[in-house]
């Protein structure tokens, strides 16, 4: 019998690396069943957004990149669509694997199933009930163009029956007949395979930054809402600033280029102010070994991204989150996660609530058992297999 051919779609940085999962239980556990076509859209890279994640978490280089690289929504879309549904149609896949909801995601969403190429989502279910957020549109439409949708959480489950998803579907599935399962998380799998190493191969990391073990904060940003928005971002960068200086904390900001390019050009006189601080660190963004080393380290950590919240559960610390919802809403009811907007006074109640209680908190396991990936292939070769 033929392998089943799986293509596996990446655009941003969290995709090449909730791939990483999928690519190693393929290496592992299921080489022998599945054949991966590797499809990077370009969406991100720089090589601090993409390649490094390639090396570092020794996945196979891309069989077609299709360099599409910046640019406003409509075209950036656009030009994925339009070049993916040429390797679509010339590499034939049974299935096409994306992941989460970037525009990499939306554009691969419609060019797979208007080509009748059965969609599978991983990270499936996700909602903040804000449309406005251009994530929300991309999870919909993508969840909606899917044969197999994995949620990873209760919540996720919930949300795709509440929007007409059936569990008693049953086989053949189609993208009138959509499969859905709560698998638990990738990226749960994807710390615990990683943090060992991460202890092992990043070892002087701290040391080499000047920073101490429990004795900094950790802070990401790069929401459009944040950036694109000098009052927003001002608020956050100002707010951040005084908490590290009334307490003397460090703050360390791997920064994504697009949040490093508003402050400079919108706000030149606080990123003055920020650079020249004794104790915020600007720097570039880093690899995940890295990242999560320093998740593992902080003593506390900011932001306003999606996977970087979930991984501040993962290593059991508290997390502060520069946004008005989340998607990952069993975080909140857990009180780890506080929701602080990009609000002075919201982010430094949440500073000092944490100060005076992190002995309290406690991280029951929400994402499930570590072994999604696998979960997932078993049931795309299940369904897929001809
Ligand atoms: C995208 C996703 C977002 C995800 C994030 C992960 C969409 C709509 N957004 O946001 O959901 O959380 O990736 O990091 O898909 N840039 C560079 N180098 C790069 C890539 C981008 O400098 O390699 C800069 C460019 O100025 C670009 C800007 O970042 O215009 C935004 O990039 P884009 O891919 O549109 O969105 P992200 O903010 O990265
Ligand atoms: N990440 C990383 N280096 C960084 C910042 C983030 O490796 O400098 C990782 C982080 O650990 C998480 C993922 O990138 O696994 C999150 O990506 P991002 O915040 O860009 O996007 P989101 O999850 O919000 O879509």
């Amino acid at each position: 019998m033929s392998k089943l051919r799986v293509m596996n779609i990446v655009g941003a940085r969290p995709q090449i690396i909730k791939a990483s999962a999928i690519s190693r239980a393929i290496s592992k556990e299921f080489s022998n069943d599945i054949e991966e076509i590797i499809v990077h859209t370009g969406q991100h890279y720089d090589r601090e957004l993409s390649e490094i994640f390639f090396d570092e978490l020794e996945i196979r280089r891309p069989d077609f990149n299709l360099q599409v690289g910046s640019g406003r929504h409509g075209r950036q879309t656009g030009m994925i669509m339009e070049r993916i549904e040429d390797v679509m149609l010339s590499e034939k896949p049974d299935c096409v694997i994306i992941y989460g909801d970037t525009n990499s995601t939306l554009a691969a969403a419609l060019a797979a199933s208007k080509q009748h190429f059965p969609v599978v989502h991983v990270e499936a279910g996700m909602r903040s009930f804000n449309k406005q957020m251009p994530e929300e549109l991309n999870r919909i439409v993508a969840d909606h163009a899917s044969t197999l949708l994995f949620a990873p959480t209760n919540t996720a489950f919930k949300n795709l029956m509440n929007e007409g998803f059936r569990p008693e579907n049953v086989s053949p599935y189609s993208i009138n007949n959509p499969r859905v399962i709560l698998t638990g998380d990738i990226m749960f799998d994807n710390s615990l395979f990683y943090a060992s190493l991460a202890e092992k191969k990043k070892k002087d990391l701290l040391h080499n930054m000047g920073i101490e073990e429990g004795k900094f904060v950790l802070v990401t940003i790069h929401r459009d809402i944040n950036t694109d928005d000098p009052v927003r971002l001002g608020n956050i960068f100002s707010t951040l600033k005084k908490i590290s200086d009334e307490n003397r904390i460090t703050m360390v900001l791997p920064l994504h280029p697009r949040t490093m390019i508003a402050l400079k050009n919108n706000l030149p006189e606080l990123y003055a102010e920020v650079t020249e601080s004794e104790f915020m660190k600007l720097i570039r963004p880093v690899s995940f070994l890295e990242m999560i080393l320093l998740e593992g380290k902080a003593k506390l950590i900011v932001t306003d991204s999606g996977g970087v919240q979930k991984e501040s559960h993962f290593f059991s610390k508290p997390c502060i989150v520069l946004r008005k919802e989340t998607e990952w809403v069993e975080l909140v009811k857990n009180g780890t996660v506080k929701l602080a907007d990009a609000d002075p006074e919201k982010i430094k109640e949440a500073w000092d609530y944490f100060l005076n209680n992190s002995g309290d908190l406690q991280y029951p396991a929400f994402y499930g058992d570590g072994k999604a990936a696998e979960a997932i292939l078993a049931e795309i070769l299940l369904v897929f297999k001809h």
